[in-house]
């Protein structure tokens, strides 16, 4: 049983809170960060709380959703050592993993349903990494990183 942590804003509540009953179905524990109510609140102070948890490994994985996916996407990718995916499909939601080593799952709450939201879920998080020549690119970009080159 892994720790996912989840947030999301207004726009992303319906179906943030629709994953928590789907994750607890798969067995997964949820640390619900918030909001706790549908009314609106700015994307970024959600999408924070949940990249600090999972750099600093007081969860396994992450999930964050806004309306479009977008603000979450901006926010969590600018901390070092995250890798937010976002997915509106299952190809991407495989290969995100398998690639990529994605960390942090973002969707778009105004963009996809709720059933196809949850078989996202399903495979990004029943998904292994596949190592190899991904890590070495992803090695890459933290080498780049400490050179400030991005
Ligand atoms: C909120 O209205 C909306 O801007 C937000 O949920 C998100 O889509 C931003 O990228």
């Amino acid at each position: 049983m892994n720790l996912i942590g989840i947030s999301s804003d207004h726009g992303g509540f319906d179906l943030k809170t629709d994953i928590i009953l789907l994750l607890n179905e798969l067995g997964h524990e949820v640390n619900d960060m918030g909001p706790d109510n549908s009314k609106s609140v700015d994307y970024p102070d959600y999408g924070v709380s949940v990249a600090q948890a999972v750099i600093s490994k007081n969860v396994f994985r992450g999930i964050v959703i806004c309306g479009t996916g977008i603000g979450m996407s901006i926010v969590v990718n600018r901390f070092s050592g995250i890798r937010g995916a976002l997915c509106s499909d299952l190809y991407t939601a495989k290969l995100c993993r398998e690639h990529n080593d994605s960390n942090i799952l973002i969707m778009g709450g105004r963009v996809i349903g709720h059933g196809l939201a949850k078989e996202i879920v399903k495979v990004w998080l029943s998904t292994p990494f596949e190592g190899g020549r991904h890590q070495k690119r992803i090695d890459k970009i933290n080498y780049l990183e400490k050179l400030k080159k991005i």
